[in-house]
């Protein structure tokens, strides 16, 4: 019987054709039990995307965990010398939680990973054979890509403490410019040192013309040590790999690009196809995870999630008809109206509504934009899973819940603090758990981790102020504007954790794919409340 004739799904018929390619560039398969030691993943567990995994007792009394991930099985296996080259790809289920519900799900991953002395033409090949992967899914795919190496070299040159460079790092990866520049220049980074990352933060080209770009940037020149020049060398050979190939205009640099640097140390990337809001493929360079298990040599592969394919599929069905819109997220409520009010002006108004329209969506076909009206809380919700491709969200959800957004713009409405507020007179008595109401738990245990107090969360939802006066907390987490809510029930501001205001934020993958919209939408905004001030 043919292929074609046994009726197999779009995803496991790109599984075939992926299988077929990596074993035509001289890969082998690699197969695994479905399960591994627990202890294994114990001693790596922030490589993985969850430290939660489903485990279970064999007959032996071994802990046992179903695999959430197939790069640990794999550096498992290598001899760890160094001197042999393996070459090896594999079709597998991972058992992983979903971040956003917790459920465990079963992820399909069909991938490579080339170990052992390896030289620039296998990170080439690496990094071809993703972008050839990409192409058996969409033909409209992009892989954006940096070298960690830049970003290594750059933070040893920041002289700043680690929690700078962590809060940096995080930074760079929500594209969010506005806090870096206040970031860096609160801990006096030097001119050059800003100059150099603004302008790889701005810079995103495909990868022939990166060589000249970095010139212009004098990147040779900034980065000196061993990490830096290594990452333009090895980024200047890559280009040189695909110049004069069709495979190129999909490959974009893009500095915001970051994975853990305890484990990855050289080229990294992401694939994306429009229809989907997550990365489909995503690689890179990990000599430090190989290093970690004691094993020598280097270490880059990249892994398909080809269970997406499904969710690009029911888009496709319910997108058919529909035009091309930029979807943006509204908060409900005042903030929302004017960031409306700001939009209109800018000429990206919506029809018309009536006095008491309660519709939730509204658009402007002719401007290619579609409203929402959505409760504040969620906007993050609806832009991360790419129902909105914008939103206007608070600095406190998005340091509460951490979506992995960019931040594109500092709005400046909306500004109020968030602090640790108490009854007038209060004293801590550290000999005592603080007892601490709040509905940001997250917030409120950075904070006093970073002080290293002891607290007990009392999570609520609403009316926070009613806790200390009732005895249920010593102490409150929560915003403060005007301060009127405080005083007239007779609490005050104890400590001010950090400032807060609206945000403009956007789902990566739209911001990839609709990037000169979602930059003239910022551009407008910008511009509007400059003109304001
Ligand atoms: C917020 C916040 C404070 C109040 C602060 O409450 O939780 O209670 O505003 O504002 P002020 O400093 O200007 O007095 P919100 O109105 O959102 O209601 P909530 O109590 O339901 O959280």
């Amino acid at each position: 019987m043919k292929i074609d004739q046994l009726d197999l799904r779009t995803e496991e018929l790109v599984s075939l054709s992926l299988r077929t390619l990596y074993k035509r560039h001289g890969y082998e398969l690699f197969r695994m039990s479905k399960f591994e030691k627990y202890e294994y993943y114990a001693g790596n567990k922030d490589f993985l995307v969850s430290d939660r995994v489903i485990t279970f007792y064999d007959t032996n009394g071994d802990l046992l965990a179903l695999k959430p991930d197939v790069t640990l099985s794999i550096i498992k296996n290598y001899s760890g010398s160094g001197q042999e080259k393996q070459k090896l790809f594999y079709h597998e289920n991972v058992y992983r939680p979903d971040l956003s519900s917790g459920q465990f799900r079963e992820i399909q991953q069909t991938g490579l990973e080339c170990i052992g002395p390896l030289t620039g033409e296998d990170l080439s090949e690496t990094v071809m054979l993703a972008a050839e992967s990409l192409q058996e899914i969409h033909p409209g795919y992009q892989i954006h890509f940096s070298h960690l190496g830049l970003l290594t070299d750059l933070l040893d040159q920041l002289t700043a403490d680690e929690s700078v460079k962590r809060t940096a790092i995080r930074l760079i990866s929500r594209r969010s410019l506005h806090d870096l520049r206040v970031l860096l220049q609160e801990s006096e980074a030097s001119e050059e040192i800003q100059n150099v990352l603004f302008s790889l933060m701005e810079l995103s080209c495909p990868i022939g013309e990166l060589p000249e770009r970095l010139n212009a940037v004098s990147a040779d020149a900034f980065f000196r040590n061993e990490a830096g020049s290594r990452a333009i060398r090895e980024m200047k050979e890559i280009a040189g790999r695909f110049l004069n190939s069709d495979l190129s205009t999909h490959m974009i640099f893009d500095f915001s690009v970051i994975n853990d640097l305890h484990y990855y140390n050289g080229i990294i990337f992401q694939g994306i196809i429009p229809g989907l809001p997550d990365a489909i493929l995503a690689g890179g360079e990990y000599d430090r995870l190989l290093q970690r298990m004691g094993k020598k040599g280097r270490a880059v592969g990249f892994a398909v999630y080809l269970s997406l394919m499904e969710k690009l599929q029911n888009a496709e069905t319910a997108d058919d008809t529909e035009e091309e819109f930029l979807n943006i997220a509204l908060p409900k409520g005042r903030l929302g109206e004017k960031v409306y009010e700001l939009l209109a002006s800018a000429g990206y108004s919506g029809e018309k509504t009536q006095e008491n329209d309660r519709r939730l969506v509204f658009e402007n076909r002719k401007a290619g934009v579609r409203y929402f009206w959505v409760k504040p809380s969620d906007v993050t919700i609806y832009v991360e899973r790419g129902a909105a491709d914008i939103g206007i969200a608070g600095k406190d959800i998005l340091l509460e819940n951490n979506p992995e957004l960019f931040e594109l713009l500092d709005l400046k409405i909306g500004v109020c603090r968030m602090a640790v507020a108490g009854p007038k007179g209060f004293v801590d008595d550290r000999e005592r758990v603080l007892r601490v109401a709040t509905k940001y738990p997250r917030i409120a245990k950075d904070y006093f981790a970073g002080r290293s107090r002891d607290i007990d969360i009392i999570k609520l939802n609403g009316s926070i102020e009613l806790a200390p006066i009732l005895g249920l907390s010593d102490v409150i987490v929560d915003i403060v504007e005007t301060g009127k809510t405080l005083a007239d029930n007779d609490l005050q501001v104890l400590k001010t954790v950090c400032p807060i205001s609206a945000r403009l934020v956007a789902n990566p993958t739209s911001y990839r794919f609709q990037k000169t919209m979602i930059q003239a939408v910022t551009d407008q905004l910008e511009k509007l409340l400059t003109d304001q001030i």
